[in-house]
């Protein structure tokens, strides 16, 4: 409270930015399914004076002085890390000093892949992730696939889940020293025991990017990957509840493939990788709130609120399926649904719009077999974790995805031009008919009055 009134005083322009901030999280249904709110201990601890210190290095090994007591913090940190996924510090170490789930990422692969080396990934219209190679026909996207040869995987075109048999054979032709696996809509559980087997039967590192079900996981109700993968990788800011940040798991000794570098701890070379291959100082702060999270997510309440998460979006994928909206894969595992609008004719972009002034915010996605674009895709992902921190249950997510299913009828009518001259114009021209249209206006009420009824954190 005290922090408040100095910004208000001294920053009166950035104070209203986040005042209106606030008041948007707190009225519109948050259901981007990276999103989630953290708990008041979490902020506290984000805003501690951690933000102050410098700490290259890690615990009792460090490049700058002063560093007593955030080696306190961070072993705190990790061996809550190795706790809440039952760990033991002798098979894992934990790194939590990757800045966010990009970075962790890109140290995993450049500590186990020489440049020029072959890695496979999950393609990202299938719900894989930018920060696993994704690279265009035309153009390499991101940094690893300048470093990297990368070759995707996809989903089955009738069932859009995996073939892991198909997977299988495609390791097997093209040799990779690493099998990358988790996605950032891919609506089921990825079954990380036969992902392992695969890396073990053609001499490949496995890693694991939990970034999404982290939370679920730690619950108990999504599988484990440690058993089965050499890395695991996640982000603390989505189903963990945690600030934005990632945690990077290693074995010491790999699983299935014999160190190209003698008896090296593979650990280390993570460690060593992230820092000081790819970071300066971490950010302590963060570390001090993933902390805080961790030591939630280790509570039954956290388990109960995992729980009412896949119970949340199985209703919300019921609804549409009944609606006979097309849901990506049927269903879901865990937080999050795809719906593809292509078959009931619907942009994704001016649905995204439509759902926004209704204050429902989802995002626009790309789906497996797209046939449009990154900016103009033909689905929509939603998810679950904010809306059930809020405590929304079965009764709510009913009355949400009845208001989701109108808004969509309500936007079918619209078709975005295929010429890219006439489209900026039509846009420009949807956007305004939505932000007038009282059907829209209508439902962004009752989400309003919906919204005041379960405070944020
Ligand atoms: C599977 C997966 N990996 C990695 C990331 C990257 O996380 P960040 O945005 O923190 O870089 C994401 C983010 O959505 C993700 O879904």
């Amino acid at each position: 409270m005290m922090s408040r009134m100095i910004l208000n005083v001294q920053d009166p322009e950035l104070y209203t930015i986040i005042q209106k901030e606030t008041k948007r999280q707190r009225e519109v249904l948050e259901m981007i399914p990276s999103e989630n709110y953290t708990s008041k201990a979490v902020r506290e601890a984000v805003s501690s004076v951690f933000i102050n210190k410098y700490a290259e290095g890690q615990v009792g090994k460090r490049f700058y002085q002063g560093n007593r007591v955030v080696d306190e913090l961070e072993a705190l940190c990790k061996k809550r890390a190795l706790s809440l996924f039952g760990l033991s510090e002798s098979a894992w170490e934990v790194n939590v000093q990757a800045l966010s789930g990009s970075p962790a990422n890109l140290a995993v692969v450049s500590a186990l892949v020489l440049p020029g080396e072959t890695i496979m990934a999950m393609y990202l219209p299938d719900g894989g992730h930018l920060s696993h190679g994704w690279q265009l026909p035309s153009k390499k996207v991101t940094l690893a696939s300048k470093i990297w040869n990368v070759v995707f995987y996809k989903v089955d075109r009738k069932t859009r889940v995996f073939d892991y048999d198909a997977i299988e054979r495609e390791a097997r032709s093209v040799h990779p020293k690493l099998i990358i696996s988790g996605g950032t809509a891919y609506p089921r559980e990825i079954n990380h025991k036969r992902m392992g087997e695969i890396a073990g039967h053609v001499g490949a590192y496995y890693l694991a990017d939990i970034a999404h079900e982290a939370g679920l996981v730690a619950s108990g109700l999504n599988t484990s990957p440690f058993p089965y993968a050499d890395a695991v990788t996640m982000t603390t800011h989505k189903t963990l509840r945690g600030p934005r940040g990632a945690l990077v798991f290693t074995r010491h000794t790999p699983k299935h493939v014999k160190s190209t570098q003698g008896t090296e701890d593979l650990a280390e070379r993570v460690n060593q990788a992230i820092f000081p291959g790819l970071q300066g100082g971490p950010h302590e702060h963060t570390i001090a709130g993933i902390a805080v999270a961790l030591a939630e997510a280790m509570q039954p309440s956290f388990k109960t609120y995992s729980r009412q998460v896949i119970v949340n979006a199985k209703i919300l994928a019921d609804a549409f399926v009944k609606a006979r909206f097309d849901v990506v894969s049927g269903g879901t595992d865990k937080h999050l649904v795809l719906l593809d609008l292509r078959s009931v004719k619907t942009s994704a972009w001016i649905a995204a719009w439509a759902l926004e002034y209704a204050d429902i915010v989802v995002n626009r996605n790309t789906v497996p077999y797209e046939t449009g674009s990154s900016f103009y895709p033909s689905g929509i992902r939603m998810g679950t974790p904010a809306v059930t921190t809020r405590g929304m249950k079965e009764k709510e997510m009913k009355a949400v995805a009845r208001w989701m299913i109108e808004i969509l009828g309500e936007v079918a009518q619209y078709e975005i031009p295929e010429d890219k001259g006439e489209r900026q114009a039509y846009l420009r021209k949807v956007r305004s008919e939505l932000s007038s249209n009282s059907r829209l206006r209508t439902i962004g009420k009752a989400v309003k009055t919906l919204t005041k009824q379960f405070p944020v954190p």
